[in-house]
């Protein structure tokens, strides 16, 4: 009998096509000892981003001929080990991409008018309307750092509201970015001219912590970042104490550099000027049907024996 396990919460449609072809046990939460010891059983693994799959799970998986990533970072995927083993790694690259753009619009909108924090004080009571007097985006200057499907999406978007729109990519081409009506800059000049930056890259050992207090430094006192894309590229001790020092106006986070977001970590500490969501640039109920459908369809297809497309 195949069997695919199911170790994150995955929407119902992707069980349904996993279901035509294997037995599907769906067991959320596992321990990494617990995963190790039942992974021997399973040809086929479903994952979001809560399952870590080590070396160690994958040496233990006998059987298994395919891990499928329900979202586009493999980043807790050790994909080499898998590679080395000949299991196929696959994900699903553009199935959240309208999804983690919107968020990061959202968080851009919340942290120039101040959403959250004057929600919090009006359900506490307050009427408060001076502290929470805002910015507009109309004719301000936004610089996208990544400008790949999620950054080009943000950057329409941006320019549909009257943003000028900049972003820093040293991967694309400079039509690319002409068609999208942006500019390329480099990352210091986009840095110390954006009046929000958001990110778009992935995390990688060249971006890792690519945003530290030295660029953080360069940007205008009125600027605010938003991260939406990957945790560990940004220095957060560095950002706590550039939003606490008015080094720039606030910042928005989605991800962290070690999820979930540590009790004590020195973002917890800032109270103004920081949203903080936990890792929620994905879930749309579309987003998530999306990439189950994505990504089911290609377990499916490789345990049918026919080709997939690799991550
Ligand atoms: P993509 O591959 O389409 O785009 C990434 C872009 O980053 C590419 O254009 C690439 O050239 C560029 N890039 C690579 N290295 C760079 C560097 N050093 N400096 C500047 N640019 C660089 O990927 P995408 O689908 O747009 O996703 C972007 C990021 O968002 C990824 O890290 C992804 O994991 C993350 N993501 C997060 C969520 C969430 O829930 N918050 C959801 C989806 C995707
Ligand atoms: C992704 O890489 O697709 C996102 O981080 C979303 C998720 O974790 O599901």
């Amino acid at each position: 009998m195949t069997k695919v396990l199911v170790s994150d919460p995955i929407d119902q449609a992707g069980i349904d096509i996993l279901s035509q072809v294997a037995q599907v046990d769906v067991r959320t939460g596992l321990s990494p000892e617990q995963l190790v010891g039942c992974i021997g059983d399973y040809d086929g693994l479903m994952i979001r981003s809560g399952t870590q799959v080590t070396a160690e799970v994958i040496e233990a998986a006998a059987r298994l001929r395919i891990i499928g990533r329900a979202g586009v970072g493999v980043d807790n995927v050790d994909v080499p080990a898998a590679t080395r083993r000949g299991v196929i790694v696959v994900n699903s690259p553009e199935g959240n991409t309208i999804a983690a753009a919107e968020h990061a619009l959202a968080l851009m909108l919340s942290l120039s008018r101040h959403v959250p924090h004057a929600h919090a004080s009006t359900m506490a009571g307050g009427w408060d309307r001076k502290t929470y007097v805002g910015n507009e985006l109309y004719k301000k200057t936004l610089g996208v750092v990544g400008l790949g499907k999620i950054g080009s999406h943000v950057a329409r978007v941006a320019r549909a509201l009257g943003m000028d729109v900049a972003a820093y990519d040293p991967f694309i081409s400079a039509e690319r970015a002409q068609l999208l009506q942006v500019r390329l800059l480099p990352l210091p000049q986009l840095f110390a001219e954006a009046d929000y930056v958001s990110l778009h890259l992935p995390r990688t050992p060249d971006t890792e912590n690519l945003v530290n207090a030295a660029l953080l430094a360069t940007m205008k006192p009125t600027a605010r970042l938003v991260n939406c894309a990957r945790g560990g590229i940004i220095d957060e001790q560095a950002l706590a104490d550039a939003v606490e020092n008015r080094v720039i106006a606030g910042a928005a986070i989605d991800v962290y550099a070690k999820e979930p977001l540590a009790a004590d970590s020195p973002l917890r500490l800032v109270k103004e000027r920081l949203i903080l969501t936990p890792h929620l640039g994905a879930s749309t109920e579309e987003a998530q049907e999306n990439v189950a459908i994505d990504v089911a369809e290609q377990i499916r297809d490789v345990l049918l024996g026919l080709p997939a497309r690799s991550a």
